[in-house]
């Protein structure tokens, strides 16, 4: 089959590898239809590269066809219409039984020291074989796989493997007071769709900042107010002449470790393209080279004993972080990988009757497999108007 797959640095192509087969007997094969590029993907063609092998498929937001289950699946069966979820849960054990799919333990990457696996996310998240592909192997068929109906279009469903559970859950953990204000920084696919739910569960004001003029424009349409910038001082200055002086609520970060404005870390980052792979994992772990632009201005900018929901990925180990200030304005501080199981009975039932998050014109690209490369660098420059891709296989 046809598949992404990770070459390097800013380097991803389409390859022939082989098809995935039935391993387990609770196994199902699905016939990608259409998969998404997510903001996650661009962190393993960037600081994230150590921890990637030449070859692996990448992906985690893919939906399709069943085409082949295996002796012990009865919850689905060939043909029938599948989103997967990009957290790798069974469903069955004591943290998915908490709605803590992202901790689940049966697939726990302890070795590593990590949670879940992951759909096509890097050897600390168990190296499986990604979505962007013509076929995907799925384990737990009888609990993983979300059964979506057979109409309308994959626009309408294909969100609820990533974008919208996560989401969700930035919103539901930034705990909104009813009317409330809520800024939402970086206006990817993850924080444009974090600003149409927290006004869908009626946040008071929603307040965005970024500075890609077609993502700020897209906001805009949809009642926000936006801040065209991404300059600490800039932002928190005009956040709190919209909120009486004194900051949002709550602050969402969906930007994470890609943020513009950490000069230092990001020369740590230019590093990792020319120190040796094995050095540089390490040096990861133990020294960290997260970009901490963002986070920064979420605490600077909430207000006092007010809520920050970090949903941007973060990846590195020890990382400074202002903690006189925090404890100071008594922040609460929240995150994770979306549990994506735990929002789908909150989320399905809007996909069902109209479309009230807008997800039918959601994606700013539909494309074919081939074309993967392109849309990625057109993603990752931020070109041509992409904020989001779906690859059709
Ligand atoms: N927690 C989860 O389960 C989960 C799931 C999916 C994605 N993510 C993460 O969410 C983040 C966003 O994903 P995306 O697909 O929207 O990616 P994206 O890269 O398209 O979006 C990031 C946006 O942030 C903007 N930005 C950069 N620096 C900024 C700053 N200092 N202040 C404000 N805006 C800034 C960029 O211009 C860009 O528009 C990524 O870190 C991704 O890994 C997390
Ligand atoms: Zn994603
Ligand atoms: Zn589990």
């Amino acid at each position: 089959m046809r598949a992404v797959t990770w070459h390097g640095r800013a380097d991803v192509r389409v390859d022939t590898v082989p098809d995935p087969v039935i391993q387990d007997p609770t196994d199902v094969i699905v016939e990608i239809t259409s998969t998404g590029v997510c903001g996650s993907d661009l962190h393993l063609i960037e600081v994230m590269a150590p921890f990637m092998s030449v070859g692996d498929v990448m992906g985690h937001e893919p939906m399709g066809i069943v085409r082949e289950v295996g002796r012990d699946v009865t919850a689905v069966k060939a043909g029938d219409r599948v989103v997967v979820p990009f957290n790798i849960s069974c469903n069955t054990c004591w943290m998915c039984s908490q709605g803590l799919q992202s901790q689940c333990e049966t697939t726990q990457n302890r070795e590593q020291g990590f949670g879940a696996s992951l759909f096509g996310y890097t050897k600390l998240y168990g190296q499986v074989p990604g979505g962007q592909a013509e076929y995907l192997r799925v384990p737990f068929g009888n609990t993983l796989p979300i059964k979506v109906p057979d109409a309308p279009l994959d626009d309408r469903f294909v969100y609820l493997s990533d974008v919208l559970p996560t989401a969700w859950q930035a919103v539901q953990y930034a705990g909104i007071p009813d009317g409330g204000t809520v800024l939402v920084l970086g206006l990817g696919p993850i924080g444009d769709m974090c600003t149409r739910i927290a006004k869908h569960l009626g946040a008071g004001q929603v307040i965005a900042s970024d500075v890609v003029p077609e993502r700020l424009a897209r906001a805009r349409r949809n009642g926000i107010t936006v801040i065209d910038s991404t300059d600490q001082a800039e932002v928190v200055a005009r956040v709190r002449d919209l909120t009486d002086g004194r900051g949002p609520d709550s602050v969402i970060d969906a930007v994470g470790m890609e943020a513009h404005g950490s000069p230092v870390a990001s020369a740590l980052q230019k590093a990792t393209a020319i120190v040796p792979d094995a050095i540089m994992e390490k040096v990861m772990q133990v020294a960290g080279v997260d970009r901490l632009a963002a986070l920064n201005t979420a605490i600077e900018a909430v207000r006092r004993g007010g809520t920050i929901s970090l949903s941007g990925v973060y990846g590195g180990a020890t990382d400074p972080m202002p903690l006189m200030r925090m404890f100071d304005k008594q922040i609460q501080l929240r995150m994770g990988q979306a549990n994506v199981w735990r929002w789908v009975p909150d989320i399905l039932p809007l996909l069902i009757d109209g479309d009230p998050l807008g997800v039918d014109e959601f994606a700013t690209h539909r494309v074919p497999l081939e074309q993967a490369p392109e849309a990625y660098a057109n993603f990752r420059e931020k070109k041509e108007g992409t904020v989001k891709v779906l690859l059709q296989p």
